[in-house]
């Protein structure tokens, strides 16, 4: 049964409020009450979960499935996982040993509230528990075929794992040592950063019965909204606001790392961000994607996100 579908008209800012609150809503009840989980460890993964955050890639595979004519509800279930996979992989990059960052989301850091320890195996629950979501997708969403469910599950392994973001987030700590290279910081972000959001487009595409070379465009569509997502995330915290973005500013100088505004230049880390925002653009109408109406409008927000 279809429950979930939003307004035509409405705009994108719309779009993503009504579904951010759906996920919102969604996670309230992630982890099964009848569960016995001690009390710290229930609290500190609700803490992050609950905190907000935009929501930016449950809302992706959503618009990637109603990009060709798949349902919303059959999403729900991966764009959970994504988002427990993200929100951990942010618990982990806020640690001392790894960034070192007191805020997120407007509050203080998942381990200045429940201490390190405690952040680290919440991070590693939540991962654990996007599994749980995807492999209790067959049962909650009969439209979906199990093979689909199964290849979706084999995608955020590979794109959230060692050759994905943790590759990505290895390849950050690398690189605050050494000297960075163009095509290094352009791995170290794909990775870090684009793989989620292209995983997040093909399990989109993946529920609504994607062929090849559309799960492809929605990839390539990824990778640079990614890159200039990540891009921008770095523009930010040079000339952001830290109360808009719910996290400190200035944290990359702090630690030495090497960012686009840092290797290139904020003017030219702008026009890039532009520049990848069009090639994702051309990469979706190449694809043979008829509704992009949503994606589109999703690459041109992100473009001038200041939060
Ligand atoms: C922050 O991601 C980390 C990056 C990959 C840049 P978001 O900017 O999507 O963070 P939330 O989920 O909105 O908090
Ligand atoms: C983090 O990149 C990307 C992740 C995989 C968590 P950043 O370290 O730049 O993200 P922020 O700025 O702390 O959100
Ligand atoms: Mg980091
Ligand atoms: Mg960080
Ligand atoms: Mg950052």
């Amino acid at each position: 049964m279809k429950t979930l579908a939003f307004n035509r008209d409405a705009s994108i800012t719309e779009y993503i409020a009504y579904y951010g609150e759906v996920m919102g809503k969604a996670f309230e009840d992630i982890l099964p009450k009848e569960w016995d989980i001690p009390d710290a460890l229930r609290q500190s993964m609700t803490y992050s979960l609950l905190a907000g955050g935009k929501r930016m890639r449950p809302v992706l595979a959503i618009a990637a499935a109603e990009a060709l004519g798949g349902c919303a509800d059959d999403v729900i279930p991966a764009a959970c996982a994504v988002e427990l996979v993200h929100t951990y992989s942010l618990i982990h990059d806020d640690l001392p040993a790894i960034d070192n960052d007191d805020y997120r989301r407007g509050k203080l850091t998942n381990h200045k509230v429940y201490g390190e320890a405690m952040a680290i195996l919440a991070g590693d629950a939540l991962l654990t528990h996007a599994f749980h979501c995807l492999a209790a997708m067959p049962l909650r969403c009969p439209n979906v075929p199990p093979a689909a469910a199964l290849a979706i599950a084999a995608e955020l392994a590979y794109y959230a794992g060692a050759a994905g973001m943790v590759g990505g987030q290895a390849a950050d700590i690398l690189g605050e040592q050494g000297v960075t290279t163009l095509a290094q910081l352009e791995y170290i972000h794909t990775h870090k950063t684009s793989d989620l959001i292209v995983f997040s487009l093909r399990a989109g595409g993946r529920v609504a019965g994607a062929d090849d070379a559309q799960l492809e465009a929605l990839a390539a569509f990824g990778r640079s909204i990614g890159l200039a997502f990540q891009i921008q995330d770095d523009i930010l915290d040079v000339i952001g606001d830290s109360e808009k973005l719910g996290k400190s500013t200035n944290s990359d100088t702090e630690r030495n790392k090497v960012t686009y505004p840092y290797l290139i230049g904020m003017e030219e880390s702008k026009r890039k961000v532009a520049e990848l925002t069009n090639s994702a653009k051309s990469a979706l109408a190449d694809g043979g994607i008829t509704e992009t109406r949503r994606l589109l409008q999703l690459a041109d927000y992100l473009m001038s996100r200041e939060s």
